[in-house]
């Protein structure tokens, strides 16, 4: 009778037991199932059409198929402000989009203007692969001016680009297409920005050579590799970074453009993302959800710690730095120094290496006077600007591409 009982607690005990067990795993099985619809796991990632090598083929428009080459460029705040206005047959004509600009990090929208010249490269590449040649005309109307408010930015076409097929005579007298490709072409498809460590690999000296000469009669690119160089060009870019962490209003900024899962990388296709920071596709999913369903842990003071600790982990592992100085600061040099920029991107990667710009020692709001003073009067002449600090190195991990706005979005009827 007693050892009955006794069995019978313990066959108790065992159900217990299992039911706790069966309740546990329920809850684990909603849990996930709740974190695969917060983050929105199972859609299609229409941000990244515009990646695929065939993407541009479904235009018919040949200028439809180079802008959608542009729209991979690498631009300030992923905010990929373009807005592109077709004329005639052949041309097109590229503004600032005034509705994306990041005022606070960029006061005088210098960097917005560089971005036009990263998109303008990439379009001129692309089209040259296509079979055309480009005639881009800057400021056709003249510059805005040197304000970055929305209604001077918006005020100015920044270019006129024609397009020509590119044709020549054969003897017989029949016209054949001339292949003009461009190894930097595929290069397009490949991420452009990477935020993780990298080796402590030099840039062999022909390389250093490769991209230097890249350089245009107006910018510069100057690469530095000497220890004293590193740890200065580090500290200015790790001091730079400490001044931005602390500015609420640039942290709010950077915050609002976080898009935390998969949903609202497919509703805005601008902006910043979790992989952009280098993590593995679990890790992004994992804390996709998590911010999904506690949205106060993507708020300012986040953004600023996440910002900091990259920036310290960055510094630590850069084995190069780059400048892109230019004469004076025209609006016209600014879009200059992004053309340069997306041709040292894509020529560095064709030769293994990647960057990531630092720019906030570059950056022109009040509490940055100081370390902007001291980058120029260490590295620049008189009368020069230095537009982008950049980190550059063979990555210790790969990292995929970010959004993308569809070409479509950027094309104004
Ligand atoms: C003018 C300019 C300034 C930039 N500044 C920074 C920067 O300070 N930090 C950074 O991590 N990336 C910077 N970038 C890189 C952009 O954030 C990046 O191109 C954009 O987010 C798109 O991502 P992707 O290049 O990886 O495709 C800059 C790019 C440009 C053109």
């Amino acid at each position: 009778m007693a050892a009955g009982v006794f069995v019978r607690g313990i066959e108790m005990e065992i159900i217990t037991w299992q039911k706790a067990a069966i309740a546990f795993a329920g809850i684990l099985v909603i849990g996930i199932f709740a974190m695969v619809i917060v983050d929105g796991t199972f859609l299609h990632k229409q941000y990244l059409e515009p990646w695929t090598e065939d993407y541009h083929e479904q235009f018919g428009d040949p200028r439809v198929q180079v802008l959608a080459h542009g729209v991979l460029a690498p631009n300030s705040h992923n905010l990929q402000s373009w807005k592109v206005v077709l004329e005639g047959e052949d041309s097109f004509l590229l503004y600032v989009d005034t509705d994306r600009l990041s005022p606070k990090a960029d006061p005088l929208g210098r960097q917005v203007t560089i971005s036009q010249g990263t998109f303008l490269e990439y379009v001129r590449i692309a089209a040259e692969e296509l079979g055309y040649e480009t005639d881009i005309e800057l400021f056709p109307l003249g510059e805005y001016g040197p304000e970055g408010s929305v209604e001077n930015l918006g005020s100015k076409v920044v270019a006129r680009v024609s397009l020509k097929e590119t044709t020549k005579e054969t003897k017989a007298g029949h016209e054949t297409e001339v292949s003009t490709s461009s190894h930097l072409y595929s290069m397009m498809f490949l991420p452009d920005t990477y935020r993780v460590p990298y080796m402590e690999t030099k840039l062999l000296q022909e390389d250093v050579k490769k991209l230097e000469v890249l350089s245009t009669e107006n910018v510069s690119i100057v690469i530095f590799q000497e220890a004293e160089d590193i740890e200065k060009l580090g500290d200015i870019a790790f001091r730079a970074a400490e001044v931005e962490a602390g500015l609420e209003r640039i942290q709010v900024e950077s915050s609002e453009l976080f898009r935390p899962n998969e949903w609202k990388k497919n509703e805005f296709r601008y902006g910043f993302t979790m992989e952009g920071q280098g993590l593995s596709s679990l890790k992004v999913h994992l804390l996709q959800s998590l911010v999904s369903l506690f949205p106060s842990m993507n708020s300012p003071e986040a953004s600023r710690d996440s910002f900091l600790s990259q920036t310290v982990t960055a510094v630590e592992n850069t084995p190069a730095y780059a400048l892109i100085i230019s004469k004076g600061n025209s609006r016209t040099v600014q879009v200059e120094t992004g053309m340069l920029y997306s041709r040292f991107v894509l020529t560095a990667t064709d030769r293994g290496y990647v960057m990531q710009p630092m720019s906030q020692a570059t950056e022109e709001y009040s509490e940055m006077t100081g370390i902007y003073q001291e980058i120029h009067e260490k590295y620049a002449e008189e009368g020069e600007t230095v537009h982008m600090l950049i980190r550059v190195g063979v990555p210790e991990k790969e990292v995929p591409p970010t959004m993308r706005f569809d070409v479509m979005d950027i094309i104004e009827e």
